[in-house]
């Protein structure tokens, strides 16, 4: 039996941090690109390419071949990718890499490489469960003496309280629940479920009998559950393959500290055999046979396509002939350079003849003044920082000449600056302040070289 009550989302998260004002390609129904909409702004053609990719994957045409985005840095590329994600649906997982992050001495690279194409490999599992479920009225622990003496004592039971819309029931239940409970750190008010077969307890959100107006903490408010608390209830779980491998692999009961600080003390990454990765695809296979799931194939973004080698792009090539591929988008801000792994073959990308000729390329160009104003005005908003019209002229000033991406890194520091120095807005003065602090790459690199002091 493949695990999969127990898994966790993808928690990596934090790459596309930088990404979240980006919703998706913000195109018309007719194909064509909004001057500004779904956060983008601007790049309209590459835009309408995308949708055109988009369009293609729907119609199941993109298999066996790639896009390449190519163009500078802070162009917006992996906003693209992000995009195209977004627009294939919502919980189509988007697996962002960089080329040289699968060069690693414990994982084969190879081994790598198919780590992240089943990281972009969703699995949509609907079961019909019998659970428990409703807002909790009540949560008492019941203690008795430790059966072994002591001054001990245990937890002999949990009194729980469940109020749906139909009706309200107590149960009375195990300790190995209680756990379960903490774990998700479930309070009186909320909304739960409790699979009646397994135990597993699942927080759905905060029942939205106890929204206030002033809430700080972003917190999820959804209704008292309809029905009866005791019933069957359609679960739809949405999991990676690499998730599965994952929770399969490791120990069950892998989620307690001793375990967490096992892993972390000395991280396993071989523990995932091409056997159990067999198994779970025949275990995925035969749910998909029963109607049980439904593949989500998701995009696999790779970064500076030119870091990967001859390997790799032959070991690529054959990937995205499988019949479970994600959707591959490379990326790539070079132009001709030599194949990495071989002495001396120049090509387009560093990418060898036989995979571009499978790609479509998408070029990116840089932005105009205006749009670089209209971006960083958009990412201040996002971040819920206001600036001041003249600092964000200085902000626009360095997107222009030095690149987006610095100047968009530059809004946090001079938000704290200028919280430091008591002001509400930033000012032109907290930006003057931050380039002095952080320098961008091409000032780096002047002052490492006129300054004989830095190497000795
Ligand atoms: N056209 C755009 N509209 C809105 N935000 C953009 C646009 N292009 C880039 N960005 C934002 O600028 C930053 C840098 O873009 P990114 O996609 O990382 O560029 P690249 O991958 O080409 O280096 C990101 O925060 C991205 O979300
Ligand atoms: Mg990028």
């Amino acid at each position: 039996m493949v695990q999969i009550s127990e898994v966790k989302g993808n928690s990596r998260e934090n790459r596309t941090a930088a990404h979240t004002h980006i919703k998706g390609l913000g195109l018309r129904s007719d194909g064509t690109a909004e001057k500004s909409a779904a956060g983008f702004i601007g790049q309209t053609a590459a835009r309408e390419a995308c949708g055109v990719v988009v369009d293609l994957i729907r119609a199941k045409k993109m298999a066996g071949r790639a896009v390449l985005l190519a163009g500078g840095p802070g162009t917006g590329k992996t906003a693209l990718a992000l995009a195209v994600s977004q627009e294939l649906g919502t919980k189509v997982p988007f697996c962002p890499i960089v080329g040289s992050e699968i060069y690693s001495t414990e994982v084969k690279k190879t081994e790598a490489l198919m780590e992240n194409f089943r990281r972009a490999i969703g699995l949509r599992v609907r079961e019909t469960k019998e659970v428990y479920e409703g807002e909790v009225t009540e949560l008492t622990p019941e203690e008795s003496e430790n059966p072994l003496g002591g001054y001990g004592r245990t937890i002999s039971h949990l009194l729980i309280g469940l109020k749906s819309y139909r009706g309200t029931k107590k149960l009375r239940l195990d300790p190995s629940i209680y756990e379960a409970i903490q774990k998700e750190r479930v309070t009186v008010g909320d909304v739960i479920y409790i699979e009646a077969n397994t135990g597993a307890v699942k927080r759905v959100g905060r029942s939205d009998a106890y929204a206030t107006e002033f809430d700080l903490e972003a917190e999820e408010y959804v209704p008292i559950p309809k029905g009866d608390v005791h019933k069957k209830k359609e679960i739809v779980q949405d999991v990676t393959l690499h998730d599965l491998d994952v929770a399969n692999a490791r120990p069950q009961g892998g989620q307690d500290i001793m375990s967490m600080m096992g892993q972390l003390m000395k991280p396993k990454k071989t523990e995932i055999t091409d056997k159990l990765r067999q198994e779970i695809n025949k275990v995925v296979n035969r749910y998909i046979d029963q109607g049980v799931a439904e593949l989500v194939p998701g995009v696999l973004f790779i970064d500076e396509v030119h870091m990967l080698d001859i390997e790799c792009f032959t070991y690529l090539n054959r990937a995205l002939e499988s019949t479970i591929s994600p959707i591959v988008i490379l990326a790539s801000n070079r132009g001709k350079c030599t194949i990495r792994g071989t002495e001396d073959i120049v090509a387009a990308h560093g990418v060898p003849p036989d995979l571009l000729a499978r790609l479509l390329i998408i070029p990116t160009n840089a932005y105009d003044p205006e749009e670089v104003k209209m971006i960083i005005r958009l990412r201040a908003r996002t971040e819920n920082l206001s600036l001041s019209e003249a600092a964000l002229e200085k902000i626009s000033e360095h997107g222009v000449r030095i690149s987006l991406r610095y100047a968009l890194q530059l809004l946090t520091p001079a938000s704290i600056l200028s919280r430091v120095n008591g002001r509400k807005e930033i000012d032109v003065s907290d930006v003057a302040e931050c380039e002095d602090l952080f320098i961008d790459a091409r000032r780096s690199a002047n002052i490492v070289s006129h300054a004989d002091t830095f190497i000795s």
